[in-house]
């Protein structure tokens, strides 16, 4: 029986443990530049007895970013800026990848010199917001707006700027890159029929919504080797107006895709509201014949759930995310049956180290 707490393989790496922490924008790179600063790196260090960390959410070039203060992955001061976390974090034992994203029209002209998001097809996501910042950190939640659709140009441009970033990664000291595709973002608004109403090879069918993730997929896999590389997916995200009848179908597609390109991981971002429907177990199976390398799931996991999914070898390893914010020695705390502490709301998104890396670790009752 595997228990989280022991050693895992990743491809090359051996994992101190199971435990992965899931991405999570924090929103406090430093100005201007979105540039990764010494104050990431402590938060990741506090972090790192975790086996794997995942980067929050990383931009691959100015107009992938819809959020105040996401850092990017792209630029030399970004990559020196990186360098930090990764030495900090392998001083631990902890591998870590960088997730990067285009978040197509989860974005607003602010990030975008002026000019329109780009997606899919020109629909705004309903119900959908931002958030964004003055300079002096006082944030808002500020409405999507229809975008433009891409056009073949925009298509190539942004699997090139992928690359681009996946090599950066790499120069940075990632162990590899976690490419996101999933939770509304640009690749999740090509998989599904109501994001993607395109005509052309890269809207209609199955293969046609996959097109775009594969040829990502294959572009990474060319500049880094696809033993770096991870995807995120999320088949059971209704929120950012995703609520697409064909997604499952289209994900288990997916996966047998990413398979046969023998990547590192397949991570699942599971539904994390507290009355989440059930992941169906014919799911997991499905998922399971499908594809045998790593899976990573998330998703309101306690440590019992972690050791009945890993036990029932639906995963290899489990991820955290909003337990890793309060509780930097998150680890250690499982394994010794500690009570968590919860988490500040307020100072999630921007700001300084307050609520950031000023969680104390566990010191008895
Ligand atoms: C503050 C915060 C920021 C997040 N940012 C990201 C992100 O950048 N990329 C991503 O894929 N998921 C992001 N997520 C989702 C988490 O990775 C994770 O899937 C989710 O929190 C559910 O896991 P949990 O129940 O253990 O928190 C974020 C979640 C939180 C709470």
């Amino acid at each position: 029986m595997t228990t989280l707490f022991e050693t895992a393989s990743l491809k090359n790496l051996t994992l101190q443990n199971r435990l992965v922490m899931a991405p999570m924008t924090r929103a406090r790179s430093s100005q201007p530049g979105n540039i990764p600063n010494q104050m990431m790196a402590d938060y990741y260090q506090q972090r790192a007895s975790a086996g794997l960390i995942i980067s929050e959410a990383t931009q691959i070039s100015d107009d992938s970013q819809g959020y105040s203060f996401t850092p990017g992955v792209y630029t030399d001061e970004q990559v020196e800026g990186w360098k930090l976390s990764t030495a900090a974090v392998k001083k631990e034992g902890a591998a870590m990848f960088c997730q990067i994203w285009h978040v197509g029209r989860v974005s607003h002209p602010v990030f975008q010199k002026g000019e329109l998001p780009i997606a899919p097809s020109p629909l705004a996501p309903v119900e959908t917001q931002i958030w964004l910042s003055d300079e002096e950190g006082n944030g808002k939640m500020v409405d999507c707006i229809q975008p433009r659709e891409m056009n073949q140009d925009d298509i190539d441009r942004v699997i090139k700027d992928f690359a681009h970033a996946a090599k950066c990664s790499i120069e940075a000291g990632f162990d590899g890159i976690e490419i996101h595709g999933g939770n509304g973002y640009l690749i999740d608004q090509f998989l599904r029929t109501n994001s993607n109403k395109r005509s052309d090879q890269y809207g209609g069918s199955r293969e046609n919504r996959l097109r775009f993730l594969m040829q990502v997929i294959d572009a990474v896999i060319a500049e880094i080797g696809a033993d770096k590389v991870g995807v995120r997916l999320a088949p059971f995200i209704t929120f950012k107006d995703m609520d697409c009848p064909d997604i499952v179908p289209t994900i288990i597609e997916a996966a047998k895709e990413l398979q046969s390109r023998d990547i590192a991981y397949l991570h699942l971002s599971e539904a994390d509201w507290d009355d989440a429907p059930v992941i169906p177990e014919t799911f997991r199976v499905d998922l399971r014949k499908v594809f045998t390398n790593t899976i990573i799931v998330a998703g309101s996991y306690t440590l019992e759930r972690a050791e009945t999914i890993l036990s029932e070898g639906f995963a290899d390893l489990v991820a955290f995310g909003r337990p890793f914010v309060g509780n930097p020695d998150l680890v250690s705390r499982l394994q010794n049956n500690q009570p968590l502490a919860d988490l500040d709301g307020a100072t999630l998104f921007g700001g300084n180290e307050h609520g950031y890396t000023d969680y104390p670790t566990y010191t008895g009752a």
